[in-house]
């Protein structure tokens, strides 16, 4: 089975992953590779929808759990099925692992229902049969939250999710590293508090060190 490449994006906000993700685009593109970027919640025209109601909207856990992955389901057939069927390298800035810390960790959502609807919203797509799809590697930008804290301070109008406490993000946080620590083989660690130049030779390290910065297909 030959099949593109799924990386995925994830940290607490204010990780600052957005202009690394570019930055590997970039590269993948000059190693010859046709790249795909998406992001969750998004990354169709129904999904985006359900990223404005996600972010925007009042409701609880439950509620916050069925859209995120109502909007995967429908991302993950329109877009990221196709693609990789295709060879391409999808690029997704955050997915599952997200749905894990924020709403599994953060909002003290139950862990085993998560890893049901995993399971049956990435089963039965594309390539992959009856296989569960899951990213090849996923890039987890470490930040202490104090500091991602610091750096949301100057942003633009906060979301529902950005507007949570510190405590929120602490929890979001473990979540993230209780993930890491269950699959260490699938998430890199990327220590996003380090200068810029670094954080970006880490990224690059962890793809290449998987051989897929030099020329031809992925094995
Ligand atoms: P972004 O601002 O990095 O694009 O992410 C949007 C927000 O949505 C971010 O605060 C994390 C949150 N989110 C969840 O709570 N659950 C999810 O499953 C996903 C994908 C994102």
């Amino acid at each position: 089975m030959s099949r593109g490449l799924f990386i995925t994006f994830e940290g607490i906000d204010g990780a600052g992953k957005s202009s690394h993700i570019a930055l590997l685009a970039d590269a993948l593109r000059s190693a010859g590779r046709e790249v795909v970027l998406t992001r969750e919640p998004g990354g169709t025209p129904l999904a985006e929808k359900l990223r404005e109601l996600l972010l925007h909207e009042p409701m609880d856990a439950l509620t916050e759990v069925l859209l995120a992955f109502a909007a995967r389901r429908d991302h993950l057939r329109q877009v990221i099925g196709p693609a990789l069927a295709k060879g391409q390298v999808v690029l997704c800035d955050r997915f599952t692992d997200a749905t894990f810390a924020y709403q599994g960790a953060g909002r003290g959502f139950d862990g085993e229902v998560l890893s049901y609807m995993e399971l049956l919203v990435q089963t039965g797509i594309g390539l992959n049969g009856d296989l569960m799809l899951s990213p090849d590697v996923t890039l987890w930008f470490d930040l202490p939250p104090m500091v991602a804290a610091a750096r949301l301070a100057d942003a633009r109008a906060p979301d529902r999710f950005e507007s949570e406490p510190l405590a929120f993000f602490s929890r979001v946080a473990q979540g993230y590293a209780d993930r890491a620590a269950q699959a260490p083989q699938r998430i890199a660690r990327i220590d996003a508090a380090l200068e810029r130049e670094q954080v970006a030779a880490q990224v690059l390290a962890a793809v290449a060190a998987r051989g897929w910065l030099g020329a031809g297909p992925h094995g």
